[in-house]
């Protein structure tokens, strides 16, 4: 079979998208004009014409003004079941997704609502097409510790209604200048409620950030990590704990973390022995899902069959402990 063949029918596992980002120009619009939201452009066409960043900062500002058009449950189901629909196409067997209550409560959007509309499409999404799922609800780090205390109190009265989709907390927004640190006494408190912890370190932020997630915040997973290759004792620390690495390389592409995929570091982390994963992170801005990122590194990378197995099977074996024990 070709390249795309070979890789579509590999069993994945998508551990680092944001459902924010899998927000397309067309359901923005669609959205906007189903609640009566206003947008600063004029149509499609103008909004994607302005996805053209800098840094992960000039990202998150498109990325939070798209979100403004989620208002109810309904918007949170289309949206998830949109990402579920194409991703269904891409041989993804399962799928950890993260999403930001915070980017809606701020809004007055009641958080009962987000979770809803997501877990809705997620279990019709387990029974249409057999793809299982989590939620992995995230912190803004830019926001204030407290301000972490508060959204979760908020959420825990939801915790038993989503038992079966609720596993994860997660940790992203603006790197530099918020280290894992800030968020250390949240972090400990999820860990005595019995989540699966995961933060972002390492894509824009040093190294030391890896660390201190891992020394800090307890999290079992890194996501992107791609800055750890930094610090080669740090580097030997995650392959012998076969720590996992999700990285998003067409969103390093596209916030210039890298400036050339064929510079990217994921084959050399796969080979030091790194648990590397493929993963597409805000597929809607980045210009590609999971399947794409498989495509754009096999190809720039060079990569030969045997990594693209390791890579899909290493995304499986980072699956959150409840579902590896499962299969
Ligand atoms: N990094 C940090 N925060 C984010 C990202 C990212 O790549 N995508 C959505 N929120
Ligand atoms: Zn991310």
């Amino acid at each position: 079979p070709d390249r795309l063949t070979f890789i579509r029918q590999l069993p994945k596992a998508e551990l680092h998208v944001h459902i924010e980002g899998t927000l397309e120009p067309d359901l923005i619009f669609r959205l906007a004009q189903r609640n009566g939201v206003t947008l600063p452009y004029a149509d499609v066409d103008a909004l994607r014409a302005a996805y053209q960043f800098t840094n992960l900062q000039s990202f998150l500002d498109l990325y939070y003004a798209g979100a403004a058009v989620l208002l109810t449950e309904q918007d949170f189901y289309d949206m998830t079941m949109a990402y579920l629909t194409r991703i269904a196409q891409d041989g993804v067997v399962h799928t950890e997704i993260m999403f930001d209550p915070q980017t809606h409560t701020e809004r007055g959007v009641p958080i009962a609502d987000v979770f809803a509309g997501i877990a809705r499409a997620l279990r019709e999404g387990k029974a249409k097409w057999g793809i299982t799922s989590c939620l992995i609800m995230s912190f803004l780090r830019h926001l204030s510790e407290q301000a972490a205390f508060d959204t979760l109190d908020e959420a825990l009265p939801l915790r038993a209604d989503y038992a079966d989709v609720w596993l994860g907390i997660g940790l992203d927004s603006g790197e530099q200048g918020n280290p894992p640190e800030k968020f250390e006494r949240v972090y400990a408190r999820c860990r005595e409620l019995g989540f699966y912890l995961v933060a972002h370190a390492g894509e824009e932020g040093p190294a030391d950030y890896v660390s201190g997630a891992l020394d800090k915040l307890n999290v079992i997973r890194i996501d992107h990590g791609v800055r750890s290759e930094e610090d080669p004792a740090l580097v030997a620390r995650l392959a012998a704990r076969r720590i996992p690495l999700t990285v998003c390389p067409l969103s390093n592409l596209k916030l210039k973390v890298v400036n050339d995929m064929r510079e990217h570091n994921l084959k050399r982390l796969l080979d030091q022995g790194l648990c590397v994963t493929i993963n597409s992170d805000d597929p809607a801005y980045f210009g590609g899902y999971l399947l794409d990122n498989y495509v754009a590194v096999a190809q720039a990378l060079d990569l030969d069959d045997e990594d693209l197995v390791k890579l899909a099977r290493n995304s499986m074996d980072a699956r959150f402990p409840v579902f590896v024990s499962q299969s």
